[in-house]
């Protein structure tokens, strides 16, 4: 079997160009990306956020501090946004230098401009199956990635890998609001390839290389890899070998072009979402 590939940059590039269509119809839209530190990885995907932003009619307003900003100065700077009218969207870049208490800097964005989705009051709501909530990027990408391509979870048993509340926990809660039958899997789990064989769709964001084994995938899965890292030649990889699962696999993401821009993709859609809800309008 070869697997069909699940193509994230082309379906990012159509949901871009449908929010760009409603942009063009509403006041000015904005969105305050703030980038503390010099973090490389940090500083590309700002960027990459930064252009994406602009294709989609959104106005990005960069706040890049130093690296020893202090956790006085941030937290003011993100009251100062909360009570910004002109700003739809906040989002916080990670990770922080260690010094900055993470947590704290998320939970105090107000949680009608965390387009990110990582705020205790978001989070919760999609645990309770909210639609309207804005939910985490990422696993929002990857439910909107399936849909777009004709994949139907309900009923389903699909296997997440990876238990993180940026990715895991909220991609478990939108799988199990679309009636999948969900197990999530996690270091401390007794019998992973057992887990993984058992998936007709597969998650995979532990954030580590090989902790998969393509020949745990039962022939015709839908694989989702979530991981990204860079090799020490310089190409991009995820958490899974490719090639060998894309033999059994029915359906596969791959990396980069996967889930990467449907991340970004729910950004903006977030961020349009955050607008309207200010103003009062629907989509
Ligand atoms: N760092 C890595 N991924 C993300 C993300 O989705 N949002 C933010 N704010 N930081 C990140």
């Amino acid at each position: 079997m070869t697997a069909a590939q699940l193509d994230g940059t082309a379906a990012a590039a159509a949901i871009r160009e449908e929010i760009a269509a409603r942009t063009a119809n509403l006041p000015q839209l904005s969105l305050a990306v703030v980038l503390v530190g010099e973090d490389p990885a940090s500083a590309v995907y700002v960027r990459n956020k930064e252009r994406a932003c602009k294709k989609a009619g959104i106005r990005s307003v960069a706040h890049r501090l130093p690296a020893d900003t202090s956790r006085e100065h941030l937290l003011a700077l993100v009251a100062t946004l909360n009570a910004d009218p002109e700003i739809d969207g906040i989002l916080v870049q990670l990770p922080l230098p260690k010094h900055l208490p993470e947590r704290e800097i998320l939970d105090a964005i107000v949680p009608e401009k965390d387009v990110d989705g990582f705020h205790p009051v978001n989070q919760g709501r999609v645990l309770l199956g909210d639609r309207d909530a804005l939910a985490p990027c990422t696993p929002a990408g990857i439910m909107e990635l399936l849909r777009r391509n004709g994949h139907d979870v309900s009923g389903r048993r699909a296997v997440v890998v990876g238990r993180s509340t940026i990715v895991g926990r909220p991609l478990a809660a939108l799988l199990i609001s679309q009636n999948a039958t969900v197990t999530v899997c996690h270091t401390k789990t007794a019998d992973l390839a057992a887990e993984v064989a058992r998936a007709e769709y597969l998650f995979v964001a532990a954030g580590r290389r090989g902790v998969v084994k393509p020949e745990w995938i039962t022939p015709g899965c839908v694989v989702v890899d979530v991981g990204i890292h860079r090799l020490d030649d310089g190409t991009l990889t995820g958490d899974l070998d490719f090639a060998p699962c894309a033999e059994r696999a029915a359906a596969i993401t791959p990396v980069p072009g996967g889930i990467g821009p449907m991340t970004i993709a729910m950004l903006l859609a977030n961020t349009l979402r955050a607008g309207l809800l200010r103003r009062g309008l629907t989509e």
